[in-house]
């Protein structure tokens, strides 16, 4: 699969990795479907999706298990990110969330360590002097955010004063074009990459609708021979700073969004879909 450089870091990722959220559980362990996930993932890694993006508050760690189990053979060879939460941000907390993360996916580093969401009560700079620590012994090979606006991204870039901040993973899809506005454009300008979330609107692209954005979707996916979602998924990584991480279960989702790399949406066909989904 094409990869894209992560920020200015020189290390090039999938353009489409693989999401985790409900993997392994949602709020709580869940342990019936661990099997069929492991064999999701591994089918995504074959397909050349290498990159994995989980968190340790999916199913309360249980989901960077899992992950551990699909890579446990190949792990040079996947880009695994993982995120601290919130309420972790602190200096301790954060050297300590990232040593149960690295237990829990049998690893001796995190290729991308995310901050998931800002937390106001705990300054930034804080947070991001752990993060230089991580990187500085090796556990972190690179640091990025999520779900940071403008502003915060650019206070969290200048506190990671001996690091570059590579990425910031938010929500961005044909239904949610919010980082329109100012983040994408912050993003093309600084070179940092945008992992685009719930790229396929958590399975509302793939069912779509009756009105004529849902047409305009159709007819340029019977144009290519594609699906909505591959083509919605290729709608996001023909832009410069953006990588997507559908997650599936399903054997064939994940072999249908392997689908939306390795071809391009005419710049044409894009400003249609702009329009269409405006
Ligand atoms: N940083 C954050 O705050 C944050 C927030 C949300 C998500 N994320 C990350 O982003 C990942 C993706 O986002 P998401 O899980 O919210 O939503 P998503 O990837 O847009 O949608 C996932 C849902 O869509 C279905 N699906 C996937 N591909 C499909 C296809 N080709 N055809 C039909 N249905 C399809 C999946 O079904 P099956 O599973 O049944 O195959 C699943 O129900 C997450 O898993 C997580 O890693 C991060």
């Amino acid at each position: 699969m094409d990869c894209k450089e992560l920020g200015k870091s020189g290390v090039k990722i999938p353009l489409l990795g693989l999401g985790t959220w409900g993997i392994g559980g949602f709020s709580s362990k869940h342990f019936g479907g661990d099997d069929e996930a492991v064999r999701a993932l591994r089918l995504g890694l074959e397909l050349e999706m290498r990159f994995i993006d989980t968190a340790e508050m999916y199913a309360r760690g249980h989901s960077e298990e899992v992950v551990a189990r699909a890579v446990v053979t190949e792990r040079e060879s996947v880009f695994i990110a993982t995120k601290v939460s919130a309420e972790n941000l602190s200096y301790e907390h954060v050297l300590r969330s990232c040593e149960s993360s690295l237990k829990r996916l049998q690893t001796s580093y995190i290729d991308l360590y995310q901050v998931h969401w800002p937390n106001p009560s705990i300054p930034i700079a804080e947070t991001m002097r752990a993060m230089n620590r991580l990187v500085a012994e090796g556990k972190v090979r690179h640091v990025g955010v999520s779900n940071f606006s403008v502003q915060q991204t650019r206070e969290a870039q200048t506190a990671l004063s001996r690091e570059e901040l590579v990425s910031n993973q938010v929500e961005y899809s044909l239904l949610d074009r919010s980082i329109e506005a100012e983040l994408l454009p912050f993003a093309e300008k600084e070179h940092m990459s945008i992992i685009a979330y719930s790229p396929v609107a958590r399975g509302q692209i793939p069912r779509g609708g009756g009105d004529r954005r849902w047409q305009v979707l159709e007819k340029i996916a019977a144009k290519y021979g594609k699906t909505n979602a591959q083509v919605a998924l290729n709608w996001l990584i023909v832009k410069d700073p953006v990588v997507a991480i559908p997650k599936a279960v399903r054997l064939d989702h994940v072999k249908e969004n392997a689908g939306a790399a390795g071809w391009k949406l005419t710049q044409e066909d894009q400003v249609a879909l702009d329009s269409a989904f405006k």
